[in-house]
């Protein structure tokens, strides 16, 4: 018997054209999987792009339902509030009142826009004057004394008309607050998802810049995680899944994407990955310098994130993304 020869075992086979590769692709991105971050701001007539990130904009109250009929219109299924309201104060009352900026918000896009699924990011940062993520006591963020706000604004978001809502604050107890708030008022129906595995992360500053919400002083390093830790990780997640989180998140998304495989392999819940706004900006800022090409590194990074386990992601690239699956680019 003759063989040809080595090797024997050729991978290759299944690479040499775009027909045989799309067979054997593994992950793909879809419209399915996408969540577009929404900034509204107080104001009128107002859309003002974010200077760190570019093709991000923030919208007054009356220009969000058209920035969110074009969301829907690429056929994006959901959108993330973030909300920067005219006066801040110590606790971040906006954040409760009827007249808030994300209720008013949630009112006009439950009318103008029905079909789109409409899910609140539920903090503190962008409504207190010190830009901490709850009730001050002595410099430090009071855990107990803001589980009782957070129960506050999720009720409020719920009466007003927030599809689902997604606390990110890092609390000890959040979810399971926030679950007999919504249960209690009659919102058992209304899912959170939780902002599970929260890094203290660089990679937020351009969102700081468009949602106000730096920190006066210190940093989030008490109640953020430390970058360095994975078990903790999967610590925080369990625990979210046992106070009733419905789906859970890992942020930020590519330098954590270990984490995201490993929360995939723990839990049985839908993963979420948040592609934040430091990742975006970096692409943004290589791309116009000509240094990678830009639409590429998007879709490589996005794939990485499907591949190491998330279900859906949140992404200042979605509708980017979207329109490209639909011009059949992807
Ligand atoms: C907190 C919140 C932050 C982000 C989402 N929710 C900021 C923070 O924790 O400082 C960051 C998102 C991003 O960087 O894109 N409200």
């Amino acid at each position: 018997m003759i063989t040809s020869g080595f090797p024997f075992l050729r991978p290759r086979r299944l690479r040499r054209n775009e027909n045989i590769r799309r067979l054997v692709r593994e992950n793909r991105i879809n419209h399915d999987d996408l969540i577009y971050p929404i900034f509204v701001r107080y104001g009128e007539n107002v859309v003002e792009e974010v200077p760190s990130m570019p093709g991000v904009f923030r919208y007054s109250v009356d220009k969000v339902a058209d920035a969110v009929k074009e969301v829907r219109d690429l056929g994006i299924p959901a959108v993330i509030i973030f909300g920067i309201p005219e006066h801040k104060d110590e606790v971040g009352s906006d954040t409760w009142s009827d007249e808030g900026i994300v209720q008013k918000t949630l009112r006009v896009l439950k009318k103008e826009v029905p079909e789109m699924y409409l899910i609140t990011d539920v903090c503190f940062c962008e409504y207190t004057s010190h830009g901490h993520c709850g009730v001050l006591h002595d410099h430090e963020v009071d855990n107990d004394a803001t589980l009782e706000n957070l129960q506050k604004q999720v009720v409020s978001h719920a009466q007003n008309g927030a599809d689902m809502v997604a606390p990110s604050g890092m609390m000890d107890g959040m979810v399971r607050s926030i679950r007999i708030a919504l249960d209690d008022a009659g919102f058992s129906h209304i899912p959170i998802m939780a902002y599970s595995a929260k890094f203290a992360s660089a990679f937020y500053g351009p969102f700081r810049d468009a949602a106000e919400s730096a920190p006066s002083f210190g940093d989030r390093r008490s109640y953020q995680m430390d970058p360095a830790n994975s078990r903790e990780a999967l610590k925080e997640v369990l625990m979210d899944v046992q106070e009733g989180a419905d789906v859970v998140m890992v942020k930020p998304a590519l330098t954590y994407l270990d984490i995201i495989t490993k929360v995939k392999e723990n839990t049985l819940l839908p993963v979420c990955a948040y592609n934040v706004s430091g990742e975006y900006s970096m692409v943004k800022a290589a791309g116009k310098l000509g240094w990678i090409d830009e639409k590429k590194v998007m879709l490589e990074s996005l794939i990485s994130m499907k591949r190491a386990g998330a279900d859906i992601i949140i992404t200042y690239f979605a509708k980017e993304v979207a329109e490209m699956i639909n011009r059949g680019e992807v």
